[in-house]
């Protein structure tokens, strides 16, 4: 049993309740470059956690960590207190972790629909896939929880797509596949300004409905929106946690902009 009073604020939030994820002395290193240094983070349940910090803050890499697809070098990951190995995205989802990446593209030459889809498809009882049960529930998706403009079918390739419509593509499989923590890295840096409050608004419906989630966000307004409480990183070390009311927008842009 980890003891959530080695995060208090955290605990406070959420009631003391167990973290569903529990990041120990987390270290990641690439050659000379240290990308996190002895990290510990927690992620609570129904709470949202503005993950911030200024570029190679580490912030991506600890994304990637706690999705499986980076593993660290050092350090210890515990699901409801007991440890786990995450080495695949799979691992991460089976302990009911969904992730929105910043940098991992979509696969261009596919359509929309594949992509939402890809490596979790819809099949039948002999195997086969469900084309037109995909390819609706991906127009419903993204027309209903993103709501994104300018995607007409779910058949259009993903390689004639903006910047924002594939940011709405991959939110759109967060949402389809929805689950207990959603991981959202830079989700809303392409996106209009009608689209970025869908998703806020929708990282909110999720808490309601105790669904936690991390946002990675270089628009602290955007973070201040949504996030019960703020982890800066800087160079790989965490030089803040903090809950939102005991802080305030003007601190937190002083605190990464200044150090
Ligand atoms: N695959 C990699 N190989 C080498 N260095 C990396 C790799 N990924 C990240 N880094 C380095 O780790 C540091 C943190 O990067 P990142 O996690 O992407 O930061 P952020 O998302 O906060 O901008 C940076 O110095 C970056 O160059
Ligand atoms: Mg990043």
């Amino acid at each position: 049993m980890i003891s959530p009073s080695a995060n208090p604020s955290a605990g406070a939030v959420a009631g003391g309740a167990q973290p569903l994820v529990d990041l120990r002395g987390i270290t990641k290193r690439y050659g000379a470059v240290t990308a996190l240094d002895n990290i510990d983070f927690g992620i609570w349940p129904g709470e949202v956690v503005g993950l911030l910090g200024d570029n190679g803050a580490g912030k991506s890499t600890l994304i990637k960590i706690m999705s499986g697809i980076v593993q660290p070098t050092a350090g210890k990951i515990y699901s409801r207190g007991r440890e786990v190995r995450l080495r695949s995205r799979r691992d991460s989802y089976e302990l009911g972790i969904e992730t929105i990446y910043q940098d991992i593209a979509l696969v261009d030459q596919m359509n929309i629909m594949r992509n939402i889809f890809l490596g979790r498809e819809m099949t039948d009882r002999m195997g086969f896939l469900r084309m037109k049960q995909m390819r609706q529930t991906a127009m419903k998706v993204l027309e209903h929880t993103v709501g994104i403009s300018g995607i007409t079918s779910a058949d259009q390739v993903v390689k004639g797509l903006s910047g924002g419509q594939k940011q709405a593509v991959a939110l759109a499989r967060a949402v389809y596949f929805k689950n207990r923590i959603f991981l959202l890295d830079e989700p809303t840096s392409a996106l209009s300004v009608r689209e970025t409050e869908k998703t806020l608004e929708y990282i909110l419906q999720l808490k309601g409905e105790g669904v936690s989630s991390v946002l990675v966000t270089h628009n602290i307004y955007h973070g201040y929106q949504v996030a019960d409480r703020f982890v800066v990183l800087r160079l790989g070390r965490k030089i803040l946690e903090v809950r939102k009311e005991d802080t305030s927008i003007e601190e937190l842009t002083r605190i990464i902009v200044e150090n």
